[in-house]
Protein backbone atom coordinates (compact mmCIF):
# COMPACT_ATOMS: atom_id res chain seq x y z
CA UNK A 1 0.00 0.00 0.00
CA UNK A 2 1.23 3.55 -0.73
CA UNK A 3 1.83 5.27 2.70
CA UNK A 4 3.48 8.14 1.19
CA UNK A 5 0.09 10.68 1.41
CA UNK A 6 0.27 9.88 5.50
CA UNK A 7 2.03 12.45 8.04
CA UNK A 8 2.93 10.66 11.03
CA UNK A 9 2.02 11.65 15.06
CA UNK A 10 3.89 14.56 16.38
CA UNK A 11 6.35 14.07 19.39
CA UNK A 12 4.82 15.23 22.01
CA UNK A 13 1.51 13.47 21.12
CA UNK A 14 3.44 10.03 20.82
CA UNK A 15 5.18 10.52 23.67
CA UNK A 16 1.70 11.74 25.92
CA UNK A 17 0.27 8.53 24.46
CA UNK A 18 2.74 6.11 25.63
CA UNK A 19 2.79 7.63 28.74
CA UNK A 20 -1.17 7.50 29.54
CA UNK A 21 -0.39 3.90 28.20
CA UNK A 22 2.26 3.16 31.15
CA UNK A 23 0.09 5.04 33.48
CA UNK A 24 -2.78 3.47 32.89
CA UNK A 25 -0.96 -0.15 33.28
CA UNK A 26 0.00 0.92 36.44
CA UNK A 27 -3.29 2.29 37.38
CA UNK A 28 -5.16 -1.09 36.76
CA UNK A 29 -2.44 -3.28 38.24
CA UNK A 30 -2.52 -1.50 41.51
CA UNK A 31 -6.71 -1.36 41.02
CA UNK A 32 -6.88 -5.19 39.89
CA UNK A 33 -3.69 -6.54 41.70
CA UNK A 34 -3.80 -4.74 45.04
CA UNK A 35 -7.19 -3.35 46.29
CA UNK A 36 -9.92 -5.12 47.52
CA UNK A 37 -10.98 -6.08 51.28
CA UNK A 38 -9.09 -3.89 53.73
CA UNK A 39 -6.03 -3.10 51.67
CA UNK A 40 -8.47 -1.00 49.71
CA UNK A 41 -7.55 1.67 52.29
CA UNK A 42 -4.05 1.54 52.17
CA UNK A 43 -3.92 1.74 48.20
CA UNK A 44 -6.71 4.32 47.43
CA UNK A 45 -4.69 7.52 48.22
CA UNK A 46 -1.72 6.29 45.79
CA UNK A 47 -5.05 5.17 43.58
CA UNK A 48 -6.43 8.34 43.47
CA UNK A 49 -3.22 10.23 42.82
CA UNK A 50 -1.96 8.37 40.03
CA UNK A 51 -5.71 8.46 39.08
CA UNK A 52 -5.84 12.25 38.97
CA UNK A 53 -2.24 12.31 37.26
CA UNK A 54 -3.60 10.21 34.64
CA UNK A 55 -6.61 13.09 34.30
CA UNK A 56 -3.79 15.58 34.35
CA UNK A 57 -2.18 13.83 31.06
CA UNK A 58 -4.90 13.39 29.38
CA UNK A 59 -5.99 17.48 29.51
CA UNK A 60 -2.37 17.70 28.29
CA UNK A 61 -2.77 15.58 25.66
CA UNK A 62 -6.42 16.96 24.50
CA UNK A 63 -5.01 20.37 24.81
CA UNK A 64 -1.94 19.85 22.31
CA UNK A 65 -4.04 17.77 20.39
CA UNK A 66 -6.85 20.75 19.53
CA UNK A 67 -3.21 22.24 17.94
CA UNK A 68 -1.32 19.37 16.22
CA UNK A 69 -3.74 17.97 13.42
CA UNK A 70 -4.07 14.14 13.03
CA UNK A 71 -2.08 12.36 10.27
CA UNK A 72 -3.41 13.09 7.14
CA UNK A 73 -4.99 9.86 5.56
CA UNK A 74 -6.56 7.91 3.05
CA UNK A 75 -8.47 5.72 4.10
CA UNK A 76 -11.83 3.19 3.04
CA UNK A 77 -14.81 5.43 3.77
CA UNK A 78 -15.62 3.15 7.05
CA UNK A 79 -12.07 2.78 8.53
CA UNK A 80 -11.47 6.24 9.19
CA UNK A 81 -14.84 7.48 11.13
CA UNK A 82 -14.51 4.66 13.18
CA UNK A 83 -11.24 5.31 13.94
CA UNK A 84 -12.29 9.06 15.19
CA UNK A 85 -15.26 7.45 16.51
CA UNK A 86 -12.95 5.11 18.67
CA UNK A 87 -10.45 7.35 19.59
CA UNK A 88 -13.01 9.99 20.99
CA UNK A 89 -14.44 7.32 22.90
CA UNK A 90 -11.41 6.10 24.74
CA UNK A 91 -10.46 10.41 25.36
CA UNK A 92 -14.36 10.30 27.23
CA UNK A 93 -14.14 6.98 28.79
CA UNK A 94 -10.73 7.84 30.83
CA UNK A 95 -12.52 11.29 31.81
CA UNK A 96 -15.85 9.18 33.00
CA UNK A 97 -13.72 6.69 34.69
CA UNK A 98 -11.56 10.02 36.67
CA UNK A 99 -14.44 11.55 37.10
CA UNK A 100 -16.67 8.60 38.70
CA UNK A 101 -13.76 7.54 41.12
CA UNK A 102 -13.57 11.17 42.25
CA UNK A 103 -16.91 11.14 43.24
CA UNK A 104 -17.39 7.66 44.49
CA UNK A 105 -13.75 9.00 46.76
CA UNK A 106 -14.91 8.98 50.13
CA UNK A 107 -12.11 8.37 52.61
CA UNK A 108 -13.15 6.92 56.18
CA UNK A 109 -12.72 8.78 59.15
CA UNK A 110 -9.60 6.71 59.86
CA UNK A 111 -8.06 7.81 56.35
CA UNK A 112 -5.22 10.72 56.22
CA UNK A 113 -6.39 13.80 53.99
CA UNK A 114 -6.87 13.33 50.30
CA UNK A 115 -3.67 14.89 48.97
CA UNK A 116 -2.05 14.17 45.73
CA UNK A 117 1.10 11.99 46.50
CA UNK A 118 0.78 12.86 49.60
CA UNK A 119 1.61 16.88 49.09
CA UNK A 120 -0.82 19.38 47.30
CA UNK A 121 -4.67 18.41 49.19
CA UNK A 122 -7.52 16.85 46.71
CA UNK A 123 -10.90 18.72 47.33
CA UNK A 124 -13.63 16.09 47.39
CA UNK A 125 -16.01 15.84 45.46
CA UNK A 126 -19.84 17.14 46.74
CA UNK A 127 -22.03 14.69 47.48
CA UNK A 128 -24.81 13.52 45.40
CA UNK A 129 -27.09 12.77 47.71
CA UNK A 130 -29.59 10.74 45.70
CA UNK A 131 -26.15 8.35 44.33
CA UNK A 132 -24.38 6.16 47.40
CA UNK A 133 -21.03 5.98 47.15
CA UNK A 134 -20.72 2.43 46.94
CA UNK A 135 -23.04 2.53 43.04
CA UNK A 136 -21.12 5.72 42.11
CA UNK A 137 -18.25 2.98 42.55
CA UNK A 138 -20.28 0.37 41.20
CA UNK A 139 -20.69 2.80 37.95
CA UNK A 140 -16.70 3.52 38.45
CA UNK A 141 -15.89 0.18 37.98
CA UNK A 142 -18.51 -0.30 35.12
CA UNK A 143 -16.65 2.56 33.44
CA UNK A 144 -13.37 0.63 33.92
CA UNK A 145 -14.73 -2.84 31.86
CA UNK A 146 -16.29 -0.04 28.76
CA UNK A 147 -12.60 1.39 28.58
CA UNK A 148 -10.85 -2.30 28.64
CA UNK A 149 -13.12 -3.19 25.96
CA UNK A 150 -12.66 0.12 23.78
CA UNK A 151 -9.00 -0.59 24.19
CA UNK A 152 -9.04 -3.88 23.06
CA UNK A 153 -11.09 -2.71 19.85
CA UNK A 154 -8.13 -0.44 19.46
CA UNK A 155 -5.02 -3.02 19.94
CA UNK A 156 -7.28 -4.95 17.51
CA UNK A 157 -7.25 -2.02 14.98
CA UNK A 158 -3.25 -1.21 15.83
CA UNK A 159 -2.75 -4.91 14.76
CA UNK A 160 -4.87 -4.65 11.95
CA UNK A 161 -3.25 -1.68 10.32
CA UNK A 162 0.55 -3.57 10.95
CA UNK A 163 -0.70 -6.81 9.50
CA UNK A 164 -3.56 -6.13 7.30
CA UNK A 165 -3.13 -2.82 5.51
CA UNK A 166 0.34 -2.83 6.13
CA UNK A 167 0.43 1.55 5.88
CA UNK A 168 2.74 2.20 8.80
CA UNK A 169 0.09 3.41 11.22
CA UNK A 170 1.81 1.25 14.11
CA UNK A 171 5.19 2.27 13.21
CA UNK A 172 4.75 6.00 12.84
CA UNK A 173 3.10 5.73 16.69
CA UNK A 174 5.79 3.63 18.24
CA UNK A 175 8.68 4.83 16.72
CA UNK A 176 7.69 8.15 14.64
CA UNK A 177 8.96 6.59 11.44
CA UNK A 178 7.27 5.17 8.63
CA UNK A 179 7.61 5.73 4.92
CA UNK A 180 5.59 9.12 5.91
CA UNK A 181 8.21 11.26 6.42
CA UNK A 182 7.21 14.75 3.97
CA UNK A 183 4.62 16.01 5.68
CA UNK A 184 4.69 15.47 9.22
CA UNK A 185 2.65 17.41 11.75
CA UNK A 186 4.70 19.02 14.38
C1 LIG B 1 -8.08 6.12 34.81
C2 LIG B 1 -8.05 6.08 36.11
C3 LIG B 1 -8.66 4.99 36.98
C4 LIG B 1 -8.80 3.64 36.76
C5 LIG B 1 -8.38 2.84 35.53
C6 LIG B 1 -9.46 3.08 37.92
C7 LIG B 1 -9.76 1.75 38.10
C8 LIG B 1 -10.41 1.21 39.19
C9 LIG B 1 -10.74 -0.18 39.37
C10 LIG B 1 -10.41 -1.29 38.38
C11 LIG B 1 -11.37 -0.31 40.56
C12 LIG B 1 -11.89 -1.62 41.20
C13 LIG B 1 -10.85 -2.14 42.19
C14 LIG B 1 -11.28 -3.45 42.84
O1 LIG B 1 -11.37 -4.47 42.14
O2 LIG B 1 -11.53 -3.42 44.04
C15 LIG B 1 -11.47 1.00 41.15
C16 LIG B 1 -12.05 1.28 42.34
C17 LIG B 1 -12.13 2.54 42.88
N1 LIG B 1 -11.53 3.68 42.39
FE1 LIG B 1 -10.64 3.89 40.60
N2 LIG B 1 -9.72 4.10 38.81
C18 LIG B 1 -9.22 5.27 38.27
C19 LIG B 1 -9.25 6.52 38.84
C20 LIG B 1 -9.77 6.80 40.10
C21 LIG B 1 -9.72 8.09 40.74
C22 LIG B 1 -9.11 9.37 40.14
C23 LIG B 1 -10.33 7.94 41.96
C24 LIG B 1 -10.55 8.94 43.06
C25 LIG B 1 -10.30 10.22 43.00
C26 LIG B 1 -10.75 6.56 42.06
C27 LIG B 1 -11.43 6.02 43.13
C28 LIG B 1 -11.84 4.73 43.24
C29 LIG B 1 -12.68 4.23 44.32
C30 LIG B 1 -13.23 5.06 45.47
C31 LIG B 1 -12.85 2.86 44.10
C32 LIG B 1 -13.68 1.89 44.93
C33 LIG B 1 -12.83 1.25 45.97
C34 LIG B 1 -13.71 0.33 46.83
O3 LIG B 1 -14.29 0.86 47.76
O4 LIG B 1 -13.79 -0.85 46.51
N3 LIG B 1 -10.37 5.90 40.91
N4 LIG B 1 -10.86 1.90 40.28
C1 LIG C 1 -4.54 2.16 27.48
C2 LIG C 1 -4.20 2.02 26.26
C3 LIG C 1 -4.35 3.00 25.13
C4 LIG C 1 -5.10 4.14 25.01
C5 LIG C 1 -6.03 4.76 26.05
C6 LIG C 1 -4.86 4.67 23.68
C7 LIG C 1 -5.44 5.81 23.18
C8 LIG C 1 -5.21 6.32 21.91
C9 LIG C 1 -5.84 7.50 21.36
C10 LIG C 1 -6.84 8.39 22.10
C11 LIG C 1 -5.35 7.68 20.11
C12 LIG C 1 -5.69 8.80 19.13
C13 LIG C 1 -4.63 9.81 19.20
C14 LIG C 1 -5.23 11.17 19.22
O1 LIG C 1 -6.15 11.43 18.44
O2 LIG C 1 -4.77 11.98 20.06
C15 LIG C 1 -4.43 6.60 19.84
C16 LIG C 1 -3.75 6.40 18.67
C17 LIG C 1 -3.01 5.28 18.37
N1 LIG C 1 -2.71 4.24 19.22
FE1 LIG C 1 -3.35 4.04 21.12
N2 LIG C 1 -3.98 3.84 23.03
C18 LIG C 1 -3.65 2.81 23.89
C19 LIG C 1 -2.80 1.76 23.64
C20 LIG C 1 -2.23 1.50 22.43
C21 LIG C 1 -1.41 0.34 22.13
C22 LIG C 1 -1.03 -0.75 23.13
C23 LIG C 1 -1.06 0.43 20.81
C24 LIG C 1 -0.22 -0.49 19.96
C25 LIG C 1 -0.33 -1.79 19.95
C26 LIG C 1 -1.64 1.65 20.29
C27 LIG C 1 -1.51 2.11 19.01
C28 LIG C 1 -1.99 3.29 18.53
C29 LIG C 1 -1.80 3.75 17.16
C30 LIG C 1 -1.07 3.00 16.06
C31 LIG C 1 -2.45 4.99 17.06
C32 LIG C 1 -2.57 5.87 15.81
C33 LIG C 1 -3.87 5.48 15.19
C34 LIG C 1 -4.26 6.33 14.03
O3 LIG C 1 -3.58 7.30 13.69
O4 LIG C 1 -5.31 6.00 13.46
N3 LIG C 1 -2.35 2.27 21.31
N4 LIG C 1 -4.37 5.78 20.94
Amino acid sequence: MDTSHVARWSFGIRVLHWVTFAALVAQLGIAFGRMGGMATMRCLPLHMSLGLTILCIVLLRLGWRAFAQAPRRQEALPLQPSSVLVHASLYALILAVVITGWMAYRPMPMMPAARLFGSLPVPLAPSVAEIPARELSIIHQGLVWALLAMVGLHLIAALMHATILRDGILSGMLFGRSKMQNNQVD
